[in-house]
């Protein structure tokens, strides 16, 4: 199927011929889609601001490595949506939920820590979810686009700060989100078989703002399977009697995560087919993060179990405190990071360091965990399978 205004030249014929582009700003020499905005969709593993701005601050050492202060991201530095970015030389994403003097010419993050596909159990700061969950954000990003187009045609010093309306249709949708659903099974006294039947559900309600978005004109999809949850810290320390792999993570709280895995897939598949206009990629985080705890020595890594920023115990982690103060034997503590967060894979327990979410984004950015696999820069094009 061809679309009006779709460049086809001949010198990449043979590759992008099978291929259908749904997004039109590609560059004819090497067919790599020029997106030039995104819109994020997730909880902690993407927000890059959204937890700070409205519900919890992250102190110090949080962002000590890249950006040397707190920078409103779970992590000592860099997410893989900032790397995402960086290779499309977009800047880093706003939040949404940052109001204050935020520039959203090319995208905004709507990722909240915390947040769940469904209605969460519980919201912070009392409970443990964010209020943001999936659909909340979804309402959030079908209110920014007209507000920011009637924004844009009034003119004054706000309309720059606002995306073009091409953009829209043009930019990259990314997610990242379900891990909260799991844990909130998983920490709500659910067995693990209650939580692993519930997957069906959870997976629907991702599928219904999929296609609610794509109904707004989004085209191209970039979506995160969830990771090796069993492998975290706050996971395997909270369930101590959780049978262990051969690289100690959890075992059975994997396997949930790779049931929600395979029907994330059978519904992406189904997706592909709803929405024929829409270029879905479907990544497989899980692989790659497992590997690090697999073969850390492969990527520079050591102790891939151990926390940097934690206290106490086997794993450096009793629960998620890194940057408070607590007391030990009546002596008050600050929980620091550990001398070198480059050789760690988690950061706080829950967490990756920016140099594991590094090389999580060197390998799928190749498209080799991908379906179809395409690579991140040709993200824009359907295979019409
Ligand atoms: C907003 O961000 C874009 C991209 O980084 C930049 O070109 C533009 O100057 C910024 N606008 C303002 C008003 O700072
Ligand atoms: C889980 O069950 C334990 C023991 O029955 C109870 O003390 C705890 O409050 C329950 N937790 C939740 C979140 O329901
Ligand atoms: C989860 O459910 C699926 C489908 O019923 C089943 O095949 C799988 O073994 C279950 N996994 C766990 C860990 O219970
Ligand atoms: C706290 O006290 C326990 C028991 O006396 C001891 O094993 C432990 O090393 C102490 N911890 C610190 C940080 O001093
Ligand atoms: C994809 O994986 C294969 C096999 O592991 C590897 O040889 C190849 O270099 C990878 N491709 C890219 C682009 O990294």
């Amino acid at each position: 199927m061809e679309f009006p205004g779709t460049i086809r030249p001949f010198c990449f014929l043979v590759l992008l011929s099978i291929f259908t582009i749904v997004s039109k700003p590609v560059s004819a020499a090497t067919g790599y889609c020029n997106f030039p905005a995104i819109f994020n969709f997730g909880d902690s593993n993407s927000d890059t601001g959204g937890l700070v701005a409205s519900l919890v601050a992250l102190p110090p050492p949080y962002g000590e490595t890249y950006f040397h202060r707190p920078a409103g991201r779970a992590s000592d530095g860099r997410l893989i949506i900032d790397f995402i970015a960086q290779s499309f030389e977009l800047p880093y994403l706003s939040a949404y939920l940052d109001s204050l003097g935020t520039n959203f010419s090319h995208g905004a993050n709507y990722a909240v820590s915390a947040s769940t596909i469904r209605p969460p159990p519980s919201i912070l700061p009392q409970g443990s979810f964010s209020p943001f969950y999936l659909d909340v954000q979804y309402t959030q990003f079908s209110n920014f686009r007209p507000r920011t187009q009637a924004i844009r045609n009034q003119g004054g010093i706000f309309a720059s700060l606002m995306p073009k309306a091409e953009y829209f249709p043009e930019a990259l949708y990314t997610f990242d989100i379900g891990q909260n659903d799991l844990g909130a099974g998983f920490f709500t006294n659910m067995t693990v078989q209650q939580v692993n039947a519930s997957v069906p559900d959870i997976i629907n309600g991702f599928t219904t703002n999929v296609k609610n978005i794509y109904n707004l004109g989004a085209r191209s999809f970039w979506i995160h399977n969830t990771g090796p949850i069993g492998c975290l810290a706050y996971v395997f320390v909270s369930f101590p009697s959780a049978e262990r792999d051969s690289y100690g993570c959890a075992k059975p709280y994997n396997e949930v995560a790779q049931y929600f895995n395979l029907k994330l897939k059978e519904a992406v598949v189904q997706l592909r087919k709803d929405l024929p206009l829409a270029a879905i990629t479907y990544v497989d985080i899980y692989s790659v993060k497992y590997s690090l705890f697999s073969n850390p020595k492969k990527y520079g890594f050591e102790n891939p179990l151990v926390v940097c920023c934690g206290y106490g115990g086997e794993y450096n982690f009793r629960s998620l405190e890194c940057g408070s103060t607590i007391e030990v034997n009546g002596t008050q503590i600050l929980v620091g990071s550990c001398e070198r967060p480059d050789l760690r894979v988690v950061w706080d327990g829950v967490h990756y360091t920016e140099a594991a979410n590094k090389v999580i984004f060197d390998q799928i950015s190749t498209g080799n965990f991908s379906d179809p696999p395409l690579s991140l820069k040709m993200a824009c094009h359907r295979n019409p399978n």
